[in-house]
């Protein structure tokens, strides 16, 4: 059943775009180098946001290893019928394949030491929203991989700077490596005055 969230994308583009990418992991094979830069720990939690037909998700779901798992989640309900025939081919049984309505998901508060959205917000029709919801699922000390895909680098930092919901704490030429902001209700303590040691 077809979600309705605009971002989705027709079924025949959908399986244009998988078999692209096929071809282009054959004759480029850089992922597992990318994937390398990205310091997963075994245990984690990820989150694979756009997954796609998963080439990333099944990379990650070998490092992490028994103790670990990684939501693949998309809009495309394609893209988890090719996950879960991945999983099945491969014999991996820690990746939770979710599908995204609209820009909600049922992954739990708080659990993801890693998202990751690759090649993927260019695409959405509401950054912000979906930002929010990286937020909602990402852990107090996890992180936030996004990269630019098929628009600027300032166009993506654009997008972050809106949201409201994230700091970038490291910009390289891949991507972009952001931590949450937290408890925007609260006071931040970096900005208030501190006492000064010479005070009587
Ligand atoms: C270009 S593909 C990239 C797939 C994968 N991340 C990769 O790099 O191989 C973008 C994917 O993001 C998904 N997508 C786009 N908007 C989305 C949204 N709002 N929520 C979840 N998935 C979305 C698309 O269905 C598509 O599978």
């Amino acid at each position: 059943m077809a979600t309705d969230n605009p971002d989705r994308m027709p079924d025949l583009a959908f399986r244009l775009m998988a078999a692209t990418m096929a071809v282009k992991d054959q004759l480029f094979p850089t992922l597992n180098k990318r994937i390398e830069g990205f310091s997963i720990q075994s245990g984690m939690t990820l989150v694979d946001y756009g997954c796609g037909p998963g080439r990333y998700t099944t990379q990650f779901a070998k490092i992490l290893g028994d103790t670990g798992k990684v939501y693949a989640v998309d809009v495309h309900e394609l893209a988890l019928a090719y996950v879960r025939r991945k999983m099945r081919e491969q014999g991996l049984r820690n990746i939770v394949p979710v599908l995204a309505s609209r820009y909600q998901t049922d992954i739990p508060d708080n659990v993801g030491d890693m998202i990751f959205a690759l090649d993927m917000i260019f695409g959405v029709k509401e950054p912000v929203t979906l930002l929010g919801e990286l937020h909602r699922i990402c852990c107090q000390e996890g992180v936030l991989i996004v990269d630019d895909g098929h628009q600027s680098r300032e166009r993506t930092i654009q997008m972050i700077h809106q949201s409201d919901q994230w700091t970038i704490e490291q910009e390289s030429r891949d991507h972009l490596r952001c931590v949450p902001v937290r408890n925007r209700s609260e006071p931040n303590l970096g900005t208030l005055p501190r006492p000064s040691a010479a005070q009587p």
